[in-house]
């Protein structure tokens, strides 16, 4: 599956997540994304960024266009090194959260994605991808 472009972006701030969400939107037009699926992914980049930041102690991002085909679209990794999540069910489920947010991040990231995988190590660190292909 070939790439176009790719970037790699820190979170370590509050400014860092306002530029990840920028830059997916840079992308989100490069992958032809119509203007509905470009607001669903910078809605849900800017969810995981803020969980990097917030929960994660920090990470980055890696932005791929992706191509398969004729197919076009956009994928999203975001990596950090911080506590993990012992329940990733439980993590996902709307409501639940550890900190003082909504709790609708994950499960909302995962609705406004076409594909959504997360890995997460207790004590290792948390890795979610995300991609949203051309309607
Ligand atoms: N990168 C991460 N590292 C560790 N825990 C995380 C991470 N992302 C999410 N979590 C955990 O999953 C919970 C749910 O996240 P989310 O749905 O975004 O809700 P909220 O941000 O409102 O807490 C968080 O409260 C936190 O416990
Ligand atoms: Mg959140």
């Amino acid at each position: 599956m070939p790439t176009t472009r790719t970037d790699r972006l820190d979170i370590r701030s509050s400014d860092d997540v306002v530029k990840v969400r920028q830059q997916t939107r840079t992308f989100a037009v490069e992958a032809g994304l119509s203007l509905v699926d470009q607001t669903k992914i910078i809605t849900a980049a800017s969810e995981l960024a803020r969980n990097t930041l917030d929960y994660g102690g920090g990470g980055l991002v890696h932005l791929e266009v992706i191509e398969d085909g004729a197919r076009r679209g956009l994928r999203l990794c975001f990596e950090d090194h911080g506590p993990g999540i012992a329940d990733v069910q439980q993590a996902l489920r709307d409501g639940f959260t550890t900190g003082s947010g909504l709790g609708l991040g994950l499960g909302g990231a995962k609705r406004l994605s076409s594909e959504f995988h997360i890995e997460s190590k207790p004590g290792a660190g948390t890795k979610i991808t995300i991609a949203r292909w051309k309607a």
